[in-house]
């Protein structure tokens, strides 16, 4: 059983009510749309922190590379011959060229950088500088290109481009779904869209479900007891928990699904009953959100382009096993949920950038969340 580590179930459950959500407000609208706050946001937390990049089976084969914009920076990812996979500026260390342009994918034993052509090895080493003459103290040893920290955490890959940040440790929360088998599963829906919202709208969208009932009217909330959510400072963890536990064993789980607590780790083997029936949720802090459910998980990252642009990507992964009507029936929710939550987000966005500063209380117990967001910014940025 996946016991999510240092902090049995007991000690999570123990956990305090965030007690400041009692005088928390909406924040400011500029907290959203002023180019102003996202360049304070850039450097403390999307240059500070461990930032999802994406799912580590999107990442290049072996003895080749690709570049992704990550936090806003350039980041060149190479696998080298021996399978490792590693992440760099992608900056040459001579005349800042980029040495691959986003997206693009190249093989080879050696980085040639476009503009003149420094070499590079697999390992971010430089290898060559032809041309280079006889400057003074040049050596080939103090060019290497400047490495990325990167970590691999249940399929999702993180980077920090912070090299005195802590590790990347995605704490207790994050540990207890050990047991999910994430990377058994099959790809069934890819997408990535550019959308008209800044990128914590979406994420305190995904951290609350206090809009379930009204953006979401197909999902049959009626069954729940309650949403409850918990949090160790890193993932925000939320589930679905039944109304009344009719004794089956699906409904012994629902109630249980408190990571680490006997059931859990048989969520991923029990029967599907349907999308969104049981599911528990991650808030990964910047930008990475997780739902697991018995026959589907669903990833979805976002990278910021500016204060009210953030590319959105999803990657929705099934049990291969699931019958494809009930596969089909998956990835229609997932997709009918998102577009509602992408069209809600929008409409919320406009008020936003119209500078119209919403100051209403959060849900002392749905909003925990969004609070999570909030506490989160306020340790970032001092606001
Ligand atoms: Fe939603």
């Amino acid at each position: 059983m996946a016991v999510p580590r240092n902090l049995g179930p007991v000690a999570l459950r123990e956990i305090p009510d965030p007690c400041g959500i009692r005088q928390a407000k909406t924040l400011p609208a500029s907290a959203y749309s002023s180019a102003e706050f996202y360049e304070r946001e850039r450097p403390s937390i999307f240059h500070h922190d461990w930032v999802c990049a994406g799912v580590v089976d999107e990442m290049p084969a072996t003895g080749s590379w690709t570049a992704r914009v990550v936090g806003g920076l350039p980041v060149l990812f190479v696998r080298d011959k021996s399978g490792e996979l590693r992440a760099f500026l992608n900056v040459c260390r001579h005349r800042a060229s980029p040495l691959c342009e986003e997206g693009e994918a190249h093989a080879g034993s050696l980085i040639r950088c476009p503009y003149h052509s420094w070499l590079y090895q697999l390992d971010g080493s430089l290898a060559r500088a032809s041309g280079v003459g006889s400057p003074d103290d040049f050596d080939l040893a103090d060019y290497s290109l400047k490495p990325v920290r990167l970590a691999v955490w249940r399929r999702t890959l993180f980077v920090c481009l912070d090299e005195h940040a802590p590790a990347f440790d995605v704490g207790a929360l994050g540990a207890a779904i050990d047991a999910y088998p994430i990377e058994s599963m099959e790809l069934a829906l890819s997408d990535t869209n550019d959308r008209p919202f800044n990128w914590k709208v979406l994420l305190e969208n995904y951290s609350e479900n206090y809009h379930t009932p009204f953006v979401h009217p197909e999902i049959d909330t009626s069954s729940n007891e309650d949403y409850p959510m918990i949090s160790d400072g890193v993932v925000l963890y939320a589930w679905d928990r039944p109304l009344r536990p009719s004794g089956s064993r699906v409904d012994e789980i629902r109630a249980t699904m408190l990571p680490g607590e006997p059931g859990w780790e048989e969520l991923a083997s029990i029967k599907m009953d349907g999308p969104y029936g049981i599911g528990g949720y991650l808030t990964v802090w910047p930008n990475l959100m997780m739902n697991v459910f018995p026959g589907a998980c669903l990833a979805m990252w976002m990278e910021p382009i500016d204060a009210t642009t953030t590319r959105v990507q999803r990657r929705l992964y099934v049990r291969p096993e699931i019958d494809a009507t009930v596969q089909e029936s998956i990835i229609d929710a997932h997709r009918r949920v998102h577009d509602q939550d992408v069209d809600i987000c929008t409409r919320v966005q406009r008020s936003h950038s119209a500078g119209i500063d919403a100051d209403g209380v959060l849900a002392t117990v749905e909003e925990r969340g969004v609070y999570f967001v909030h506490e989160h910014l306020r340790s970032r940025l001092d606001v």
